[in-house]
């Protein structure tokens, strides 16, 4: 009986999930959840501007979409104002004692436990963006978050879907906030609190950044790391610190793209998908016929061919010529057949590509211009499964982003990339790819994906869709999509999107097409040519639009 009161109350007050397009004038937000949504346009309204209410947004989403965000995650941003784009890195580090050899000798696991936890940047990221564009106090950015955490929220079908089953995985923290007294999950139309992270929270809002790297939360966060057989420290905390990048720059059909240099992989892959394409004349094809799949997927493979290579490298400047240059893409390019799949060699050191797709995005922009695009991450479903005793904070397993057992051959029989191994204060490479697209130095997109190396394929098709073939926001959104990162080698494909035929017609071009559920979650913002502001998600998934 108070179940069906729920479901009923929820009907009434959740705006529901559904990929319902929004068109503004003065903002304009898409992302996972109504909460942020609402977070956004409250702050803006009261007085923020577009970064405080990013901040703030970001902070909701802790508290409602644990299983991607938490006060333990990491990510990346790149933000506009009126003097530029910049891309901020406030992505997970190694722990100091954490090295090369670490799980091959320990045995421990880099996915599960302790052991798999990086340092986390989430909230010394929300703080850099606010000492760098903030104009609202700190304090007033976390009261949505405070609210949400300390009266509840109604979970979602989201929110079953991610933790059904799953209360055997956690520690008894998490299975204690997370799940009922007797290991059931919430279903929609229930309300979950999270005391302890209010107070988390709480204290995050009257102090800063420092209770999260120096002060009780931190002393939370390591001592059940250690508790779980990991071996962060105080220090390692004390020691993180967030990166201001230039973000890779590229043109494509005529527009400027922004997107997340390394330790992102995506913007140098989507800089080379975007070169390849126009070499190869893609935009002459017709609009989902074979020979325009064939070849995305080739150019979405040659692009992914150097991922091998990438990590966090301190100077990466060499090997960026190497895999940006037009006369090189020009030369690889004569290599892509129309009639037939190329399977280049593997380079040296190569390791696959494994990523979970346990991500979220949120893009936001306005008629000024200004922008945020920020993709979040704990990697996994609820990361390590790990959640700290004294406050309720998920921790991450950001660790199995790297390369975890070097020399060792992979499940393709390759020796694994040297550039991702475990380093001290090395981030993990990531797939995060949060973009701006720019004509004329106007904002026209703002736009980034959840789905690990699917994000890369996910972004680069929606700009395709969009300023080629010139589909509305949410018709590029929701648009078929497939995938191809070198390795495997094959071309995944989404379920009941393609015609057996067409599919059949792949095949005899030599692709080995797997199909998958869905490609990737797309969350973007664009401004239409008559000045209207337009929001779209994917229907793949929960979303929300909104603005004003
Ligand atoms: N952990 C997913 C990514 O960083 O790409």
């Amino acid at each position: 009986m108070v179940k069906v009161f729920f479901v009923f109350l929820f009907s009434l007050i959740v705006v529901p999930s559904f990929a319902q397009p929004t068109q503004t004038q003065k903002i304009v937000v898409s992302g996972p959840s109504a909460h942020l949504v609402k977070a956004v346009k409250d702050v803006y309204r009261d007085g923020g501007n577009i970064f405080d209410a990013a901040v703030a947004g970001a902070f909701t989403l802790s508290v409602t979409h644990p299983y991607f965000v938490s006060l333990g995650c990491g990510g990346f941003a790149l933000l506009k104002d009126q003097s530029g784009v910049q891309a901020l890195d406030f992505r997970e580090t190694a722990p100091s004692k954490v090295g090369s050899n670490f799980y091959v000798k320990s045995g421990l696991s880099p996915t599960k436990t302790g052991s798999a936890v990086g340092v986390p940047g989430f909230v010394a990221g929300l703080w850099a963006i606010h000492q760098k564009y903030g104009s609202l106090p700190w304090i007033d950015l976390l009261k949505p978050a405070i609210k949400l955490a300390d009266r509840g929220f109604i979970v979602s079908g989201q929110w079953l879907k991610q933790t059904e089953d799953l209360s055997e995985n956690f520690n008894l923290s998490g299975r204690r906030i997370f799940f009922h007294s007797d290991g059931t999950p919430y279903v929609p139309g229930e309300f979950i609190r999270q005391k302890k992270l209010k107070e988390a929270l709480r204290l995050v809002s009257r102090k800063n950044k420092t209770l999260v790297y120096d002060g009780v939360i931190g002393q939370d966060i390591v001592k059940t790391v250690k508790a779980n057989k990991g071996i962060m420290n105080v220090e390692d905390l004390r020691n993180y610190r967030v990166r201001w990048l230039k973000p890779v720059q590229f043109s494509f059909n005529g527009y400027k793209v922004y997107s997340m240099p390394l330790p992102s992989s995506g913007g140098i892959i989507l800089n080379r998908a975007s070169q390849l394409m126009e070499k190869k004349k893609l935009k002459k094809l017709s609009l989902y016929s074979v020979s325009e799949l064939h070849l995305l997927g080739e150019v979405l493979s040659f692009s992914f061919r150097p991922r091998s290579q990438m990590g966090d490298l301190p100077d990466p400047s060499r090997y960026l010529k190497k895999w940006l240059s037009g006369t090189k893409l020009t030369k690889l390019s004569s290599r892509i057949s129309l009639q037939k799949v190329t399977n280049l060699p593997v380079l040296k050191d190569t390791m696959p590509v494994r990523e979970s797709n346990e991500t979220t995005h949120f893009s936001i922009m306005n008629h000024l211009g200004e922008a945020v695009s920020m993709t979040l991450t704990l990697n996994g479903n609820f990361g390590s499964f790990v959640v700290t005793d004294k406050y309720g904070i998920v921790l991450n397993n950001q660790m199995d982003d790297f390369n975890t057992h070097p020399g060792k051959p992979n499940q393709f029989g390759l020796i694994q990339g040297r550039n991702n191994k475990v380093q001290t204060g090395r981030r993990p490479l990531s797939s995060m790819s949060p973009t701006i697209v720019e004509k004329n130095g106007k904002t026209v997109m703002v736009l980034g994906a959840s789905g690990g190396p699917m994000i890369i394929s996910s972004v680069l098709q929606t700009l395709y869709r969009y300023f080629i073939n010139e589909l509305n926001l949410d018709a590029a959104i929701q648009a078929p999509r497939i995938h191809h990162q070198f390795l495997p080698r094959a071309l995944f494909v989404e379920k009941n999107r393609f015609s057996p035929v067409v599919l059949s017609l792949l095949r005899k071009r030599g692709h080995r097409v797997k199909v998958r559920d869905s490609i990737a979650k797309v969350y973007a913002v664009s401004k239409r040519k008559d000045g209207i502001l337009e929001g779209a998600f994917d229907a793949r998934e929960e979303g929300a639009t909104g603005g004003f």
